[in-house]
């Protein structure tokens, strides 16, 4: 740790988009950080593009592997690096009807947004409890509130991460230890360039910047949920207050009319 260091920030999925954001946003208010993905090129260049005054340690992995989250765990503790933050941000989407999508892509995504997630999740709130002191961000997304027909595994899988975290914000009462769920709704990222929905209207589409800045906020808050964006807590509050089979139903007709 650097003389004026808050702490140390572990960011899952900090080569691009709201994770090298969110990294970019602990730096700037003096914490260390530990950035972690597959693209060490990524991590090396947002490394030499922070301030040199804060101590960053890249680990290249890929939570997709069962073992990854443990080779994680234990290149930070042969660093001897105490994690007072973490950040689940690494996470996949994978878009298609169930019966057409690929088994790999489904076990992949499956073990990074919700095993390797959760393998962290536990090693770190363990540590923290005992502690007495910590803080959680799970990245979850505006499909973990509703189902989302085309994208059924990926909102499956984020209905998850928002439960886990509900849950676990109720257990961690009284022990000085937070967890939050950050919600975003389209953000202009890899992920959604890779989804084809790059040409939804503007007012609709976040900046990683943005979407990273309201994390860090609500982090901070110790706030449960955060929800990027007037848009998307618009729309998140009014699909709450609809029946589920209408919420489904026209998830369904969207997901009919996409060309
Ligand atoms: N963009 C959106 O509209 C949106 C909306 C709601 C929620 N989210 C959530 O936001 C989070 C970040 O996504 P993003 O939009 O910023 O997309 P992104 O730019 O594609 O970032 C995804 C990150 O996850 C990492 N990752 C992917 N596969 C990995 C693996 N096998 N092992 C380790 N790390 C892996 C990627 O790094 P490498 O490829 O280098 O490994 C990358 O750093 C995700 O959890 C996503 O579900 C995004």
């Amino acid at each position: 740790m650097h003389p004026v260091s808050k702490g140390t920030v572990l960011v899952t999925g900090a080569s691009s988009g709201i994770g090298a954001a969110l990294a970019k946003q602990f730096a700037k208010n003096d914490y260390d950080l530990v950035i972690t993905a597959r693209r060490e090129k990524n991590l090396q260049e947002l490394k030499d593009s922070l301030d040199s005054g804060i101590n960053v340690e890249i680990v290249k992995c890929d939570l997709t592997n069962p073992s990854g989250a443990d080779e994680l765990i234990k290149a930070i503790e042969t660093s001897r690096i105490d994690i007072d933050i973490l950040i689940n941000n690494a996470g996949i989407a994978v878009t298609g009807k169930f019966d057409e999508l690929d088994q790999k892509d489904i076990d992949d995504l499956l073990f990074l947004n919700i095993l390797a997630l959760t393998r962290l999740t536990r090693h770190y709130l363990t540590t923290m409890v005992q502690r007495g002191s910590g803080r959680i961000m799970n990245v979850a997304s505006v499909a973990a509130f509703q189902p989302v027909p085309s994208m059924n595994v990926y909102a499956a899988s984020k209905a998850y991460v928002l439960s886990l975290t509900e849950s676990l914000s109720e257990e961690l009462r009284g022990t000085g230890v937070s967890v939050s769920a950050l919600c975003p709704g389209l953000t202009r990222t890899k992920m959604v360039d890779s989804l084809g929905v790059q040409n939804s209207p503007p007012f609709l589409v976040s900046s990683a910047e943005d979407v990273a800045k309201e994390g860090y906020d609500a982090l901070m808050a110790r706030e449960v949920i955060r929800i990027p964006g007037l848009a998307n807590q618009a729309a998140v509050t009014w699909a709450q207050h609809q029946p589920r089979w209408l919420i489904r139903g026209l998830g369904g007709l969207f997901s009919r009319l996409k060309p």
